[in-house]
């Protein structure tokens, strides 16, 4: 396993330009299941998860044909149906994995997929998802932890489905329903949909394969069935998760960073939230050739920040409100406030198990439920700490930029899930980061 050691204290000055979102990708990649023509994905982050849910589809009988191509083009073909089951061993290493059952659903009309379990930011349940397919008409049923769905005798029919939860709209659930949808007979209208960019970015990749979707992005998407889909070719959008990270890593070393590929239009509650914590984001605007217009979802924007960094409260909601996935980072950030901030994280009440790390590094915090107070502290130390998911590696890597001293980040592999080589390209524009084996990192701490 490896370790990430910062030194930190630097500002971070320059250019990065922002990945093919890997939440995006992952749900486009299981689309490739839903036809016999090949589908082109492009912008493809090279991430764990992403290879994973390329095993995933291996097994599933959809390859990746252009081995050797360009390093961020996929080319994914369904060349046979022969195992429609997606076993465990693949699903608990990404929860994603979930994200075939629509599409081998709706083109093979079964499949069996291990039920996911919780993980580190709570109970992650599907129960929306199944009711979706209920919906349809599928028969569901499980076996030795797998779930196994199986369309009726003349298969999914459209039905009209509320697919809101406790916790509000579900993304993947949304994802999953709309593509049984796509090839159902007649006509589905999904309530209480996700309005997630990801949804809308596969919506946009069924509607080339030949899907009828209306709606995506708002909380009602209609899709008219239709016999099959065909291949297409489609360039994922830009990770508002990853912006959203750079912005606070500008924001945290009080630095200046040109972010290119910027996707502004999806990051608007972050980036309100952040005006208010004083982090000015603003679009750079470049020569266009006649007749181009600028793209929202890939602008390129200036991030500075000056010393002081003030308090807010912030509340983490379904798109379009600020994202349950940047909640960790923007602790980062305020554990340097002039003040106290508020979070509450109402999508998964428990994602907080960077609160004992940050607290290692001097941040001073109280939690109470799914509420936590942060008071900002003049200065944090470095220290070793234990990444425990994606994005509160990423949140333990910010607070190690700012840091006074050495902060030693385990586990880097939770965050080699999410972001591309996250050492290179932060070194790229100032950070003194580099990566080392937990062996090495021993050594490091004992004698450092
Ligand atoms: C997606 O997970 C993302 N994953 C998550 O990204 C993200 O945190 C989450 O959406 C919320 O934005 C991918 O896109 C691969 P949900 P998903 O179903 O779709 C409850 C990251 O760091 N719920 O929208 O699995 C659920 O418990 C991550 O990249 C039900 O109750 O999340 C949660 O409270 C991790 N029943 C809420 O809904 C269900 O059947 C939202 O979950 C499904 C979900």
């Amino acid at each position: 396993m490896d370790v990430f050691v910062i030194e930190g204290g630097r500002r971070l000055a320059g250019r990065l330009r922002v990945n093919g979102s890997k939440n995006a990708a992952l749900p486009l990649m299981a689309a490739a299941l839903m036809s016999d023509q090949p589908v082109v994905l492009r912008d493809v982050p090279d991430l764990a998860d992403i290879r994973n849910m390329l095993r995933l589809l291996a097994e599933l009988g959809c390859h990746k044909t252009n081995e050797g191509g360009a390093r961020d083009v996929m080319c994914l073909h369904a060349t046979e149906r022969s195992n429609s089951h997606a076993r465990y061993d693949i699903v608990r290493t990404m929860r994603a994995g979930i994200c075939v059952l629509g599409p081998l659903l709706a083109r093979r009309g079964y499949c069996r997929v291990s039920m996911p379990g919780g993980c580190a930011i709570g109970d992650r349940p599907i129960d929306l998802h199944l009711r979706g397919m209920r919906a349809l008409g599928a028969e569901v049923s499980m076996e030795s932890g797998d779930i196994i769905v199986k369309a009726p005798p003349g298969g999914l029919k459209g039905a009209t489905i509320f697919l809101g939860g406790t916790f509000g709209s579900t993304v993947l659930g949304t994802a999953n329903v709309m593509c049984a949808a796509a090839v159902a007979q007649g006509k589905t209208i999904i309530e209480s949909a996700a309005c997630e960019p990801e949804v809308t970015d596969l919506a946009s990749l069924l509607t080339k394969m030949g899907a009828k979707i209306s709606g995506a992005g708002s909380p009602r998407i209609i899709v008219e069935g239709v016999a099959q889909l065909g291949g297409a070719d489609h360039t994922v959008i830009p990770d508002r998760i990853e912006a959203g990270t750079f912005m606070m890593a500008a924001g945290i070393t009080n630095g200046d960073l040109i972010l290119e590929n910027c996707p502004t239009d999806a990051l608007l509650s972050t980036i309100d939230r952040l005006n208010a914590v004083g982090v000015e984001i603003e679009p750079i605007e470049i020569l266009r050739p006649a007749g181009f217009t600028a793209d929202p979802l890939r602008q390129v924007v200036r991030v500075t920040c000056g010393r002081v960094i003030k308090p807010v409260e912030v509340t983490t909601q379904p798109h379009p409100g600020f994202p349950t996935d940047l909640q960790a980072q923007l602790m980062a950030l305020l554990t340097l406030a002039d003040g106290n901030s508020v979070i509450t994280e109402r999508i998964f009440p428990e994602r907080f198990l960077h609160v004992a790390e940050l607290l290692r590094m001097g941040a001073k915090i109280f939690r109470q439920g799914p509420t936590v107070i942060v008071s900002g502290v003049r200065q944090l130390t470095g220290a070793p700490v234990m990444a425990s998911d994606l994005r509160a590696s990423a949140c333990l890597v910010l607070a190690g930029l700012a840091a006074e001293g050495t902060t030693l980040v385990n586990r880097v592999y939770h965050l080699d899930r999410g972001y591309e080589r996250m050492e290179h390209r932060l070194a790229d524009v100032g950070a003194r980061i580099t990566r080392i084996s937990e062996k090495d990192a021993g050594v490091a701490e004992a004698s450092g």
